[in-house]
């Protein structure tokens, strides 16, 4: 099987410990991919660490070295989240594919510079968006799509816990805050869902961002309610501020509702067909001796019940089905999942909501930080 040169910008938290780790200990990824190159100007990040290191791979200090290397043939760039679309862009100008890490930007005119230069070079371009394939997610999915539940009026996604946070994830002027770095995930879930039941805009964008316990200027709580015709209500919810968080999904619908958490989804429903049907009444409701009462009816409900087999719980799992899908698209042609049009989607929404609520700066940033 034919493997793809990978080069890797960055080996902290995300070019390490998510991109290296998938191609160097993921089997799957391990036949696919190979690590040939990692740039990062600290030295112990680059060290070969995993068992399935490639020991030819190079190292560089600054990820300008790496893009010399014309042997990858495919750039990661999981550099910090403000450098993005430029090291994304230098990284296509220099002949390269890219995978880039999430969110890839807080402006859609950054998309459309970076869409672009995707034209011009012809090069193949995507964002690490690993949630998309959360099989809890997948779940939900399915279960809304296969209409047991019936017309779907709203569906919650809540990403609470309750934590401060001191480090350049929390600075404006870094392209951070919770609305860029931990909301793209449930947000681009969001996408996709929003997507099958018609691929317009929101209409209404509700919108409400605050600092509260964040060291930095960018905000920690997120409130998003998104809006349009035909689609559910999407409210979305990422919070420092929760310590009793309740389910990450509720989903509330015309036959009935569901629930996801942890590894587990379940919904409950009633058959229409089951049930018959009422006539409305105009007349005060009355029982047969003619005293008052109210509407009720005891309705057949089906429980149902999922858990994420062990096999596909957990981080590995989804990184692995996302190269999974840019291994065909880039050997075989195959569509990505995560399509550029719902990133430029979600962009759109969350610069919006920060159009909605401009929060005061307080943290500069020295120039050329990268
Ligand atoms: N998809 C996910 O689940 C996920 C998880 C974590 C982070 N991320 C994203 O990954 C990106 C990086 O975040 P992080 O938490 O890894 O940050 P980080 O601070 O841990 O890592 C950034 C790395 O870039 C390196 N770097 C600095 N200058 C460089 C240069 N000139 N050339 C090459 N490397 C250089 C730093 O030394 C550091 O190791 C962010 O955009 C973040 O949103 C995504």
């Amino acid at each position: 099987m034919k493997k793809i040169k990978v080069g890797i910008i960055g080996q902290g938290r995300s070019g390490r410990n998510i991109h290296r780790h998938l191609f160097e200990c993921c089997p799957l990824l391990q036949e696919r991919f190979d690590v040939i190159a990692v740039a990062d100007p600290i030295k112990e990040r680059r060290a070969n660490t995993n068992p399935g290191a490639n020991p030819a791979c190079k190292h560089y200090a600054d990820y300008k070295e790496l893009l010399q290397n014309k042997e990858i043939e495919l750039v990661v760039n999981a550099c910090r989240s403000h450098k993005h679309v430029d090291i994304a862009i230098e990284a296509m100008e220099a002949g390269f594919n890219v995978v880039c890490e999430k969110p890839l930007t807080n402006r859609v005119s950054e998309v459309d510079r970076l869409l672009a230069v995707k034209e011009k070079t012809g090069k193949f371009f995507a964002v690490f968006q690993q949630a998309r394939f959360r099989p809890l997610y997948r779940k939900i999915y399915d279960v809304i799509q296969s209409g047991v539940l019936g017309k779907i009026a709203m569906v919650k996604v809540a990403y609470n816990g309750f934590g401060r946070r001191w480090d350049w994830q929390t600075i404006q002027d870094m392209c951070a805050g919770e609305l860029l770095n931990t909301a793209p995930h449930p947000l681009d879930q969001m996408m996709d869902l929003w997507e099958s039941f018609g691929d317009t805009d929101p209409e209404r964008i509700f919108a409400k961002l605050d600092c509260i316990n964040n060291y930095g200027d960018a905000e920690d709580f997120v409130k998003v309610i998104l809006e349009g015709k035909d689609h559910p209500i999407i409210d979305l919810e990422v919070t420092k501020e929760c310590l009793f968080p309740t389910y990450q999904y509720q989903v509330f619908g015309e036959n009935g509702s569901m629930v996801g958490n942890g590894e587990t989804v379940e919904w409950k429903y009633y058959v229409p067909a089951e049930a018959g049907s009422h006539e409305v009444r105009i007349a005060t409701m009355e029982t047969e001796g003619r005293l008052p009462v109210y509407c009720s009816e005891q309705l057949n409900f089906y429980q149902e019940k999922w858990t994420c087999p062990p096999e596909a719980s957990g981080f590995d799992d989804w990184g692995t089905k996302y190269y999974l899908n840019i291994y065909d698209a880039i050997t075989k042609g195959t569509p990505i999942k995560v399509k550029l049009s719902q990133i430029r989607r979600q962009i759109a929404i969350i610069e919006e909501c920060h159009r909605q609520n401009p929060l005061p700066k307080s943290v500069k940033v020295p120039e050329g930080t990268l």
